[in-house]
């Protein structure tokens, strides 16, 4: 078929999805054979010649890179965050954007929670110190931690994430739950009762305050020196959504002066981490290589959303879940 669109899968994505695409005689695949992402030299050299992309957040899809491949008709990102696409230079030139919201809140909240228990546990320090040999005997005062039951959980946004965060917590802890988002979740308050409460208000009175906002220039190292200083010396810092919404050497600097007591992060600025970073070796520190959409489940979602943003875009005109609805509006 001379007209076949011509799209990129830049990972090796699950295959729910990428088959539909692949079955569709309106489309011809062409799969990154390679492990590791591409350079930003191989995407550009392969994109110029195909009219969609599949990609995900490895993918720096920057003004520079949009304005060379402006003859790129979608993007379909497999992933809920959208923070390495210049989404304003792609509207600008024409470009729309598809997503998949949702596919992964569940998984993201699971790994929440575990951190949150992990780090107030001392769980990875504590698996570790069994490897090298430290285990000689009960200790009536050894490595204590906190318990989570009745303490109060900060959600730093209110969206489809940190609202199922907020349920674990309630649910399974009886946490009160305070959250600081740019809009009112009534959804929230009146099913887990939660405390719509400034940022200052938030980091004061939370014992475990968990990150679940998109990374924007407003929100990026939000959590930095002054944060730390103003949270509880008791208190657990979550970052599950991006990296650089911490500013990891303040975060360091809180964890090694005592300002707060421990941090979970399934997320780190950069990733990967470098394997001699000091939060690797804290007590209190649990760390993860950004695994929260990391479920079969979350993934075969993700996997079917993408190709059908693809599929409704060239059937109907229309992306079920974009990013930049004005192009396709305008
Ligand atoms: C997302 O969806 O943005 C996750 O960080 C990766 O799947």
């Amino acid at each position: 078929m001379a007209d076949r669109k011509r799209i990129l899968v830049t990972r090796d994505f699950p295959p729910k999805g990428i088959d539909r695409l692949r079955e569709n005689p309106a489309f011809e695949l062409t799969q990154w054979e390679r492990d590791r992402p591409m350079t930003g030299e191989e995407l550009m050299e392969r994109a110029k010649e195909h009219d969609v992309l599949l990609c995900t957040l490895t993918e720096k899809i920057d003004r520079a890179f949009l304005e060379e491949c402006s003859h790129l008709e979608m993007i379909s990102q497999v992933a809920v965050g959208y923070d390495n696409i210049d989404v304003e230079a792609a509207t600008e030139l024409g470009i729309p954007v598809g997503f998949t919201p949702d596919a992964m809140s569940d998984a993201t909240a699971d790994i929440a929670f575990g951190l949150m228990i992990a780090s107030a546990r001392k769980m990875f320090y504590l698996h570790n110190t069994i490897a090298k040999g430290e285990w000689g005997y009960f200790r009536p005062r050894g490595h204590l931690g906190m318990e989570l039951s009745g303490k109060t959980l900060g959600i730093f946004g209110m969206g489809r994430i940190g609202m199922k965060t907020a349920q674990r917590c309630r649910g399974a802890f009886n946490m009160e739950i305070l959250y600081c988002s740019r809009n009112r979740k009534p959804e929230a308050e009146k099913e887990l009762y939660a405390g719509f409460v400034d940022f200052d208000t938030l980091l004061g009175k939370s014992d475990i305050v968990s990150a679940h906002c998109a990374l924007r220039s407003d929100t990026r190292y939000i959590f930095n020196r002054d944060a730390f200083e103003r949270m509880k010396p008791e208190a657990i810092f979550i970052n599950t959504a991006r990296g650089p919404i911490h500013h990891e050497p303040d975060l360091i600097r809180a964890l090694e002066n005592g300002e707060i007591r421990g941090a979970g992060l399934d997320v780190t600025d950069p990733e990967p981490m470098k394997p001699d970073n000091p939060l690797l070796f804290m007590e209190n520190v649990c760390v993860l290589p950004h695994v929260g959409s990391g479920t079969k489940e979350a993934r075969d979602e993700m996997s079917a959303m993408a190709a059908d943003n693809i599929i409704e875009f060239y059937r109907n005109g229309r992306i079920p879940h974009i990013v930049n609805p004005e192009v396709l509006s305008g």
